[in-house]
């Protein structure tokens, strides 16, 4: 082997030894940069006579176009064991599972809502929704409240600080009830003046607000309005209505209802409605479901109508707690707290 040969072997070995990139161009340096030994070598031949120069710098260019070829497989060895490398280490691995979006699901007292709604339009009333900020002529005077009815104070009623036209704070409203005057007043104008007025038949679900909170009284939580207005409603058909509802809620006809004489300002007379189940986990226990009641003359005056004529019913429920009772559910935090273990057990 002569001396080329040898030089452009051990240049080879050492680019195939080179681990890295910059190992690689120190390497080439020393073979073909500036004072490489490849370099040097034409160097030399400046002093050397014209037939030397022309035979032996053939030959050394020769070793560097080797040398230059080798160093070249040798990068591109490099580059492709790097990016080898790098695909490993961003390799997917397909088996695995597939990650999920998430599908969504309705709350357990949307759920209840729906099925109210479902129940009630089956029975032809309207769903009705309406504001949760409300006058004090709202929640309370049209609905017969006296002045000074404890309900109206601070302690039971959210007040905001703001006022109505009248210069009262607006309250956070505190029951649904006011959704009856809204309704009624909008039902009773739109037919003014028409010899006849279809019924009232509407219920209004939403967020009511008192200021109370432990295992069964959260400051916000749901009730449902229910009224059904006409020129010969009873109460009879307030019991009807209600029981069918249950019926279908509940999905079961075991079951014992009693309305049991109370007071609202707002029915005279009322009735709290309690069920209980004859049979399941709850067997036997009265359970408060609602409160009711024939509609009070002051308050079918405040719809805009005559008492004389017009008369029927009301109800307020609680979506929260029927949706307690049907699910078995002991508190009612959980409805609120946000937490998707419970949460996902109704989807
Ligand atoms: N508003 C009452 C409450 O929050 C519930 C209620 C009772 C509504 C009797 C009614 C009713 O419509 O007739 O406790």
């Amino acid at each position: 082997m002569n001396d080329l040969e040898q030089l452009v072997a051990t240049a080879q070995a050492e680019f195939d030894a080179s681990p890295t990139p910059a190992e690689l161009e120190n390497a080439k340096a020393r073979y073909i940069g500036k004072s490489g030994r490849v370099t040097e070598l034409l160097k030399a031949l400046a002093s050397a006579p014209v037939e030397v120069k022309k035979t032996r710098g053939a030959e050394i260019n020769q070793a560097k176009l080797r040398i230059e070829a080798a160093l070249q497989a040798r990068r591109e060895s490099l580059a492709d064991a790097e990016l080898q490398a790098q695909l490993r280490a961003e390799a997917l691995d397909v088996t695995l599972p597939g990650r999920r979006r998430g599908s969504g699901g309705l709350h357990p007292v949307s759920r209840t809502i729906e099925r109210i709604e479902a129940i009630f339009g089956s029975m032809g009333f309207d769903v009705a929704e309406g504001p949760e900020i409300e006058t004090d002529w709202m929640s309370f005077t049209a609905l017969n409240n006296p002045e000074n009815h404890p309900a109206r104070s601070m302690q039971d009623t959210f007040y905001v600080d703001l006022k109505d036209e009248g210069g009262r704070w607006l309250n956070l409203r505190p029951h649904t009830s006011p959704m009856q005057v809204r309704y009624a007043r909008a039902h009773a104008a739109r037919h003014a003046g028409a010899a006849t007025m279809p019924e009232i038949r509407v219920i209004a679900p939403g967020r009511t607000y008192r200021v109370d909170s432990d295992a069964t009284h959260s400051p916000m939580f749901h009730q449902c309005e229910g009224l059904w207005i006409g020129e010969n409603v009873s109460f009879k058909d307030l019991k009807s209505v209600f029981i069918e509802f249950v019926r279908q809620f509940f999905e079961t006809d075991d079951f014992d209802a009693r309305f049991r004489p109370s007071y609202f300002p707002f029915t005279e007379p009322s009735a709290e409605i309690d069920i209980a189940f004859r049979s399941g986990p709850l067997a036997g226990r009265w359970l408060e479901v609602a409160g009711s009641g024939q509609v009070h003359p002051n308050v079918v005056r405040n719809y805009g109508l005559d008492p004389e004529k017009y008369i029927g019913f009301a109800f307020g429920m609680g979506p929260d707690r029927l949706a307690m009772l049907r699910y078995g559910i002991d508190d009612l935090r959980l409805m609120f707290d946000g937490d998707l273990r419970f949460l996902k057990q109704f989807n």
